[in-house]
């Protein structure tokens, strides 16, 4: 059986975010295993404008053929006033077919480990028929990034979180495969 596609996507688009630094900290765990094809998915490579406010057809379908193409999700969610950012949501909106039927797991990071926007985006998800699994990587950005707020910021995320990490990828995968059987 062909391996899995699982898209790492960076929920944030800012100059200076900290999603690259985490998600290829997942990719890299996640390589290690060998058992899928890891990318990273970046929305800011999508130049999505809001949804509606123009033509947007060429980059819609761009995002639509990437969703497309994967059977499953680790999302990097950051909290933005509770709840994730305004990026993410306009790229899942985005969206439709696209996603259904397909799982989901959340690296989230924040002065609360992102667990509001971690919280939020499982409500978004079950609107899209996208599956979010329980076992969740929540970072303190108090703890595991030093300089956080300043441009050297660097993740330094502490070893428990690798446990973590790789207990959503082992749920990811399980349901990525089971729900591919559906589609
Ligand atoms: C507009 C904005 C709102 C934020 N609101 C929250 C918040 O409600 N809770 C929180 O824990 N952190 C909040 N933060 C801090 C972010 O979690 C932190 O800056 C994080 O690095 C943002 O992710 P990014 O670097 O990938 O953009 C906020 C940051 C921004 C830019």
């Amino acid at each position: 059986m062909s391996k899995l596609n699982i898209g790492i996507i960076l929920g944030s688009t800012r100059e200076g975010r900290l999603s690259p630094q985490v998600g290829q900290w997942v990719k890299s765990i996640a390589d290690q295993r060998g058992d899928a094809n890891y990318e990273i998915v970046d929305i800011a490579d999508y130049k999505l404008p809001l949804l509606g406010e123009a033509d947007a057809t060429e980059q819609a379908t761009a995002w639509n053929e990437k969703l497309a193409s994967l059977d499953g999700f680790v999302f990097i969610v950051q909290e933005y006033n509770h709840s994730i950012t305004a990026a993410l949501k306009n790229a899942i909106d985005y969206g439709r077919e696209a996603w259904n039927n397909k799982a989901a797991g959340i690296v989230s990071y924040g002065s609360v480990g992102g667990a509001r926007a971690a919280e939020h985006l499982r409500g978004i998800l079950g609107e899209l028929l996208v599956a979010d699994v329980r076992v969740h990587a929540a970072l303190s950005i108090f703890t595991d990034f030093e300089n956080a707020f300043t441009p050297d910021a660097v993740f330094k995320p502490a070893d428990l979180h690798l446990t973590n990490v790789n207990g959503m990828l082992d749920q990811l995968l399980a349901w990525s495969g089971a729900l591919k059987t559906l589609r």
